[in-house]
């Protein structure tokens, strides 16, 4: 009998996340049942979201199950279908489970092409975080040629793309990120204008003056806290921040306070927040716009793959703390040859 390793959540934490809030447990696979398939995960995404979920709270997600299998977006294989819409050896994405193999209903996943460099791009550059990037510019963001557009997070899975969206739309692009290779990353490879670490620079106030000469016309955010404060000051008339994540507050007991919000009044600045499972209906005019990009050579991405389930607890720990560079992956079995 096929084995399943999973990570179950063993307990809520308050503050930091640590190990002790994970467990790995071993026991078999599943058998499908009526309408369900048996998925062999390959890739698995972990994203900042998850966090939230693991608060005893009310969210727009339900919050993760203690003792439960930790659940995540995840490409695989169907390994066993009982259901007549997939078939053995079908190729899918979907919300599935941090364990080599799930077994889900059959339409909560969709089938994938497998006829892409890397499956995990269906987590990264074709998936969720790209699309997020790409809906909070579209519908909030709103960039007009020659603006300036700058990104926190800029290195990440969200922020890579949103910068080279704002390039490709002819803005002045400015990123910050807390290492010298990120920066680097960003401006060398990925074209931005301009970039500074935020962890290193004078002040937050100072690495947005000197990247952003002329004011910030678009903020997209994905830090809050003190960069929030920092980048309010820094705002134009009329500029737009697209509220996509504050990942500086997800570890806090209690939010850090911004202190700037007034100068939203005199300078006539939108804030909006959204969550791109709202907009899935766009799903397809994204996933034409980004391969055609990809395709073109006119986005790049950066992908940080962990391999083994079992490394997932810290990968994500990691990635909560800026060690990850790029999208941050789990390679939990073989691509099929
Ligand atoms: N609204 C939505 O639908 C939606 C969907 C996906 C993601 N998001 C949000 O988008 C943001 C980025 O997510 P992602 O998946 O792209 O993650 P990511 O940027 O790939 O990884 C998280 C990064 O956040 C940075 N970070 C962590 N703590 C920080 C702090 N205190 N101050 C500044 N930066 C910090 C780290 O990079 P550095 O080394 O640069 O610090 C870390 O690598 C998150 O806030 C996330 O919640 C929102």
């Amino acid at each position: 009998m096929t084995e399943n390793t999973q990570i179950l959540f063993k307990s809520r934490p308050t503050g930091w996340v640590d190990a002790s809030h994970f467990e790995v447990a071993k026991g078999p696979v599943r058998e499908p049942g009526p309408g369900e398939v048996q998925v062999r995960n390959i890739f698995m995404s972990l994203d900042p979201y998850m966090r939230g979920r693991m608060r005893d709270q009310k969210s727009y997600t339900p919050g993760f199950e203690l003792g439960q299998v930790l659940q995540a977006g995840a490409v695989g294989e169907v390994t066993a279908s009982n259901d007549p819409s997939l078939a053995k050896g079908d190729l899918v994405e979907g919300r599935l489970g941090w364990e080599t193999y799930s077994v889900a209903k059959a339409g909560q996943v969709n089938k994938v092409d497998g006829n892409v460099a890397s499956l995990s791009h269906y987590l990264g550059v074709l998936g969720m975080p790209s699309m997020t990037a790409w809906v909070g510019l579209r519908n909030i963001g709103q960039p007009k040629t020659g603006e300036t557009v700058y990104v926190s997070a800029a290195s990440g899975a969200v922020g890579q793309i949103a910068g080279q969206i704002a390039k490709l739309q002819g803005c002045h692009v400015a990123g910050s990120a807390g290492s010298d290779d990120k920066v680097a990353y960003v401006r060398d490879e990925l074209g931005f204008d301009a970039a500074f670490n935020y962890k290193t620079a004078v002040s937050l106030g100072d690495g947005l003056a000197q990247a952003c000469p002329n004011g910030i016309d678009v903020y997209f955010e994905n830090v809050g806290g003190a960069m929030l404060d920092a980048v309010l000051l820094k705002l134009n008339p009329y500029a737009r921040i697209v509220a996509c994540g504050m990942i500086s507050q997800y570890n806090l007991e209690r939010p850090e306070g911004v202190r700037n919000l007034g100068t939203m009044v005199g300078n006539k600045i939108r804030m909006q927040g959204f969550i791109v499972s709202d907009h899935m209906d766009l799903k397809a005019a994204f996933m034409a716009e980004m391969s055609g990009w990809l395709a073109a050579g006119k986005v790049k991405y950066r992908e940080d793959i962990t391999q083994g389930i079992e490394n997932a607890p810290a990968a994500f720990i990691g990635m909560l703390k800026g060690e990850n560079f790029g999208k941050q992956i789990i390679q939990i079995g073989d691509p099929p040859a």
